[in-house]
């Protein structure tokens, strides 16, 4: 129904949480998904999974910090299918420091990962589309791409950075037939903030400002990312959808006269 049938879709990030999510959404759409991380336990076994459940997917190591790496991943994928149609630019990490004590290294790291590493990543697929005359392309953004929260100068500045530079490929590759849009989740229970899921103040305290009431799964942001991936929105471009249980749209119990 989705239109996504044998379509060749890497997932940079795709390993575990929401790309993992994702993967498996592709999945089950009939898309062959290639999951790509440096992990190669986790790339190896999702792979799997995959297959085992009758699906298609290869895992390929991925390090989205390396030029070299991210080009190799992508010349794999051309020698083994010959095209690809879509990337989800997933990888990420965060490091939580206040702003006047934020390390240099920690800074650097979350900037190459999420931002430099989807400059990588999105300029390789972009030649191959533009080639093609066609692709898709969907970046995982943030909440702190639209909204600030404290402790997250590096990851805030990426996801920012992350969404502009989403909008500028949308307005130079419309022409090549090429969408490119984001999709920005909300709180979504993962390894990436496990130790915030597990403090009851943190929860308490988000859900009372959740409009919905409660937090959201990595299946119900997989589900955003195939639709925008997939012919079904095939006149979207550049544009973000909020996956955030209503967060981006207002807090219920801010009371103001
Ligand atoms: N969870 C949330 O509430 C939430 C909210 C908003 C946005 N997001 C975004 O959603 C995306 C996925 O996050 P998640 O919550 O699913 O976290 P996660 O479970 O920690 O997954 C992160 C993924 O990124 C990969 N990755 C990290 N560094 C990488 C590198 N240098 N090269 C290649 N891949 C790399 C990881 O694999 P390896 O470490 O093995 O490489 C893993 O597959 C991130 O961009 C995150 O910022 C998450």
């Amino acid at each position: 129904m989705l239109g996504l049938e044998n379509k060749i879709v890497a997932i940079a990030g795709g390993s575990r949480g929401i790309g993992l999510a994702t993967a498996n959404r592709f999945a089950k759409a009939g898309a062959c998904v290639v999951i790509g991380s440096r992990t190669e336990t986790e790339f190896t076994e999702a792979a799997e999974s995959i297959t085992h459940s009758g699906g298609k997917a290869l895992g390929l190591p991925l390090d989205v910090m390396s030029k070299e790496n991210v080009n190799l991943f992508f010349e794999r994928i051309e020698q083994q299918f010959g095209r690809l149609d879509v990337l989800v630019y997933c990888s990420g990490t965060n490091r939580r420091v206040p702003a006047e004590e934020y390390p240099e290294d920690a800074w650097d790291q979350v900037l190459s990962t999420n931002l430099k590493g989807a400059y990588y990543c999105c300029q390789e697929a972009g030649k191959r589309m533009i080639n093609q005359k066609e692709g898709s392309i969907v970046t995982i953004t943030s909440m702190t791409s639209h909204i600030a929260t404290p402790n997250q100068s590096a990851y805030a500045a990426t996801k920012g950075g992350l969404l502009q530079y989403t909008k500028v490929l949308a307005v130079e590759w419309g022409k090549h037939n090429i969408r490119v849009n984001a999709v920005s989740p909300g709180y979504i229970e993962t390894s990436l903030n496990a130790h915030n899921f597990r403090n009851a103040a943190f929860r308490d305290n988000v859900l009372n400002q959740m409009p919905m009431g409660r937090f959201g799964g990595t299946d119900e942001i997989a589900n955003a990312v195939c639709f925008l991936a997939s012919p079904m929105a095939s006149y979207i471009t550049g544009a973000c959808l909020p996956v955030d249980g209503g967060f981006l749209a207002g807090h219920p119990n801010i009371i103001m006269q």
